[in-house]
């Protein structure tokens, strides 16, 4: 009885350290780490295509053997998540313009502290859906607050750090528009930016355009209204020229 139990045990444990034990090892040795991390975002119009693409470079990056963390803003954890249900949805009142600002800062802080920062530390590629730029485009030349304030909270809530490379999916408003209204006619009025008018967009837009032109080593413009497969082999090239 106990050489048979002692047959089997070692007949269990065999096939763990052949099969279970080489295949755990084996997948993190794949897993590539990049020392201090990496982090891009996407920024653009609603509806340019900006999550698709990140699942699309997520993917890629994957099947490349790195470990990839896909995020958004506002959100990400889970005092985002509720920030952003106020930030979209809260109708009880007119969210003032200076209140806005800070709840898109609080979330960021939240997020930069709670898994960006922790992920970069442990040599990850974090791909964040909308970052700093949208709030110098939406809360800076849309709702006309102070740049500089904006610059000053970046600095605070990103505690020094930029990201890597930000992707701008330009498209113009009346596309923009054209699609919004193509997938979710119904939804408009319950997003409070999707229900801003297109001046409010148009201004949007020409915030991107600003800060790209401003900072053309960091944001990266690109044509949103490309053919899907075409964007994101661009947007791939890009990373690769980062990563080299
Ligand atoms: P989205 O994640 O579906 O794009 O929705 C987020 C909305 O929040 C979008 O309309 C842009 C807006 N936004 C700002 O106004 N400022 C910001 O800093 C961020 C991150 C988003």
């Amino acid at each position: 009885m106990f050489y048979m139990l002692l047959d089997y045990y070692s007949s269990v444990s065999a096939l763990y350290f052949y099969f279970v034990k080489p295949r755990k090892s084996i997948w993190s040795q794949q897993l590539k780490s990049i020392p201090g991390g990496l982090l891009f975002s996407f920024e653009g119009p609603d509806k340019a295509g900006k999550s698709t693409q990140l699942r699309l470079l997520a993917a890629s990056l994957r099947q490349c053997g790195y470990q990839v963390h896909e995020t958004r803003e506002p959100g990400g954890t889970r005092l985002g998540e509720e920030l952003r249900s106020l930030l979209l949805q809260f109708k009880q009142e007119d969210i003032s313009p200076e209140a806005e600002l800070l709840l898109f800062g609080a979330s960021r802080a939240q997020l930069m502290r709670q898994l960006i920062l922790p992920a970069m530390r442990q040599g990850a590629i974090v791909l964040c859906d909308r970052f700093i730029d949208s709030t110098s485009a939406y809360q800076g030349e849309a709702r006309g607050l102070s740049q500089e304030f904006i610059e000053a909270m970046h600095q605070f809530t990103l505690q020094g750090k930029m990201p890597d490379r930000s992707f701008f999916l330009d498209l113009d408003v009346k596309r923009s528009f054209a699609r919004l209204r193509q997938l979710k006619p119904e939804l408009l009025d319950d997003d409070r930016f999707e229900a801003e008018n297109e001046a409010f967009h148009q201004r949007v837009r020409e915030g991107f355009l600003k800060l790209a032109a401003k900072q053309p080593g960091r944001i990266k413009t690109f044509d949103a209204s490309l053919p899907k497969s075409e964007l994101a082999a661009r947007i791939l090239q890009e990373v690769r020229n980062v990563i080299g």
